[in-house]
């Protein structure tokens, strides 16, 4: 959660630092706040409760002056989000400004401690103790900043990625991070003892201004000075040689694009980014897949016990689909685990388990706390993520990227269809080297898969007029999802997407399930979403229509073209393209994903930024 920006150099701060904040704000979006270093040695802090924009409007008559600087926009983890919540936070003395983006779990021992000794605290957050820690142990040791920072870090339990301005050194900007995410990105350097660095949770506030980037790893510091110097040790004072990254991303993906919001154009953009995904994988010509990730490690896949997919939320949806196509193409079982209940347990985990860790950001702290527990009982680990050079990708054994872009949403859509067609193809390139399917399924299957882009968008296309339609369901409370086999997780997608950005409760069941308590809910008031295509369990659940019909459910269905018989029992009926069972999620996830865009644009609410949600859980 939460969006730290940085930056020193010869340009002015302000600008760069909003303009990050406004990039990053689909991280966290309760308050925000700004602190710069004038020419003068001023440190100002302004904060302010709402959004980047409320925090513009209330500097509008400030002193904004000044070539360092770090911003916040915050997700509140303790104490509620007002402008004294807000960061930066000053030290005491006001020598000190800080960012932080994690949790403190020490923080009330700390505070305790800290208060012993003559500090005082205006706020209620964790942060607030780690600038109060960083000062008095600089007064206590007399010792630099860096130092200062290193020693207090060490007595600090849980996670952080911190920027620290020390008004007393208009020259040099500290962080740094463990568990949280932080990106170094360096500017230009002119040798000439000028040079210029930013800061940012990661590369989007970055991105405009250079391709170079530095990740920091966990338990690093650095100080980057303006003459181009930076330094980075570990808590111990160790040093690290830090790796410059280049970057490949388009500012054009950073912005709308002519859409109302980031959600609908990424739920347009999705044939393309997964033609894009699956570029150089599915081999058209050949009917082949090569996925590089699983190519020098094919053994591993080829032996494994199992496979235990760990993920949470809408990846976690992916990884269920993705449970029933590798069981069914490679005859590997597979569990798939909430990763912050699987970090918690104790659980068996063989050295010749396959562990997968699917995460659109690459960073949620639950996810990586499932496979690091994975790794220490010697599993191997497999990334399946968006977010390039994000911790995930960094702490697993290998992997595959998505490549559908950034997803700037918070309700993912193109991230969830791009997880769900790369299990596919992993599912494939497992079952060719275990001979698990025949040569003309293999090959059909590969077939098949790559023509889904094309029937993603016949689907788009035909699928216009949601907009009016979302109106009549503004008064519902509650809807119904319900899918069968590998629709199933659709239903609970479905129901994810309408929930988090509608703010109407929704629950997503398996069709059959519906007479076993569900079904009490049903009256004329309930919508009952049916995705109910012209394959497998089609009779199933046409009789589970019935049931629903029989109880006077108001039914939107998700059919196949030309289907008579199920539109013909429903109020609103959308149609997919036919394919093969296993890949009907990629179609039938669209009608749904537009469903909770226009259901929640007809209920006025923020669709990019619902209420209490951030795009990547960087906290327990
Ligand atoms: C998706 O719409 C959600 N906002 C959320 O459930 C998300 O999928 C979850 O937090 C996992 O994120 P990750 O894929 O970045 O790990
Ligand atoms: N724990 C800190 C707070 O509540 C930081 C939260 C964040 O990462 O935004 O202020």
């Amino acid at each position: 959660m939460c969006g730290i920006v940085g930056y020193i150099g010869e340009q002015q701060a302000y600008p760069i630092l909003i303009k990050g904040l406004h990039r990053l704000e689909y991280r966290g979006y309760d308050s925000a706040g700004v602190s710069m270093i004038n020419a003068d040695g001023v440190l100002s802090v302004y904060k302010s409760k709402g959004k980047v924009s409320a925090l513009e409007a209330s500097v509008a008559d400030k002193d904004i002056s000044g070539t360092i600087g770090i911003a916040h926009t915050r997700w509140a983890t303790h104490g509620e989000p007002n402008a004294i919540n807000a960061h930066p936070h000053f030290s005491q003395s006001k020598n000190l400004s800080l960012v932080h983006n994690g949790i403190i779990e020490n923080y009330k021992s700390l505070r305790i401690e800290l208060e012993k000794n003559g500090m005082t605290f205006c706020s209620e957050t964790d942060t607030e103790v780690l600038v109060q820690l960083v000062e008095y142990t600089q007064q206590q040791h007399g010792c630099d900043l860096y130092r200062a920072t290193q020693l207090a870090l060490k007595s600090v339990v849980g996670a952080y990625a911190i920027a620290i301005l020390d008004k007393r050194n208009p020259d040099q900007l500290i962080c740094a991070r463990k568990g949280s995410p932080l990106i170094i990105g360096v500017g230009t350097n002119n040798g000439a003892g000028k040079g210029e660095f930013f800061l940012g949770s990661d590369a989007t506030p970055i991105i405009e201004y250079t391709n170079k980037v530095i990740y920091l790893q966990d338990e690093e510091i650095a100080i980057m000075n303006r003459n181009g110097d930076l330094k980075i040790t570990n808590l111990s004072n160790v040093k690290q040689t830090p790796q410059v990254h280049t970057l490949q991303m388009n500012l054009d993906e950073l912005e709308k694009g002519g859409y109302a919001h980031f959600m609908l154009k990424e739920i347009y953009e999705q044939p393309n980014a997964l033609r894009i995904c699956t570029k150089g994988r599915l081999n058209i010509v050949d009917k082949d897949v090569l996925l590089s990730g699983i190519i020098d490690h094919k053994e591993k896949f080829v032996k494994a016990r199992r496979i235990i997919i760990c993920a949470c939320g809408t990846s976690w949806h992916s990884a269920l689909i993705g449970k029933y196509f590798i069981e069914e193409a490679a005859q590997i079982p597979v569990e798939v685990e909430y990763a912050s209940e699987f970090r918690y347990r104790n659980p068996v985990i063989f050295p010749d388990d396959v562990v997968i860790a699917v995460s659109q950001s690459g960073e949620t702290a639950d996810t990586l706390a499932a496979i690091q527990l994975a790794k220490d009982k010697g599993a191997f680990l497999y990334g399946i993520c968006n977010v390039i050079g994000s911790s995930i990708p960094r702490a697993t054994d290998s992997g595959t990227y998505l490549h559908v872009g950034p997803e700037i949403g918070v309700a993912s859509t193109k991230a969830f269809t791009g997880q769900v067609i790369t299990l596919f193809m992993l599912g494939l390139a497992i079952a060719k080297e275990k001979k698990t399917l025949s040569e003309d399924m293999f090959h059909m299957l590969v077939d098949e898969l790559q023509k889904i882009p094309d029937k993603m968008q016949w689907t788009l296309d035909h699928n216009k007029g949601i907009d009016n339609f979302a109106q009549m369901f503004t008064y519902a409370r509650n809807f119904i999802y319900l899918g069968r086999g590998y629709n199933y997780p659709v239903a609970l997608e479905g129901a994810l997407k309408l929930k988090e950005i509608s703010y109407i409760h929704a629950e997503g069941y398996p069709a059959a399930e519906m007479k076993h308590g569900p079904i009490a809910l049903i009256d004329e008031e309930m919508p009952v979403v049916v995705i109910a295509p012209k394959r497998g369990m089609y009779d199933k659940i046409v009789s589970n229509i019935q049931e629903i019909k029989s109880r006077k459910g108001k039914i939107i269905s998700v059919v196949t073209e030309g289907d008579t018989i199920v539109k013909g029992m429903s109020d609103y009926c959308f149609e997919i393209p036919d394919t093969r069972d296993c890949y009907v999620p990629l179609l039938a996830i669209l009608p749904l994903q537009l469903l909770s865009y226009y259901v929640a644009i007809a209920k006025g609410r923020n669709v990019d930024q619902p209420r209490n949600l951030a795009k990547s859980v960087t906290v327990e």
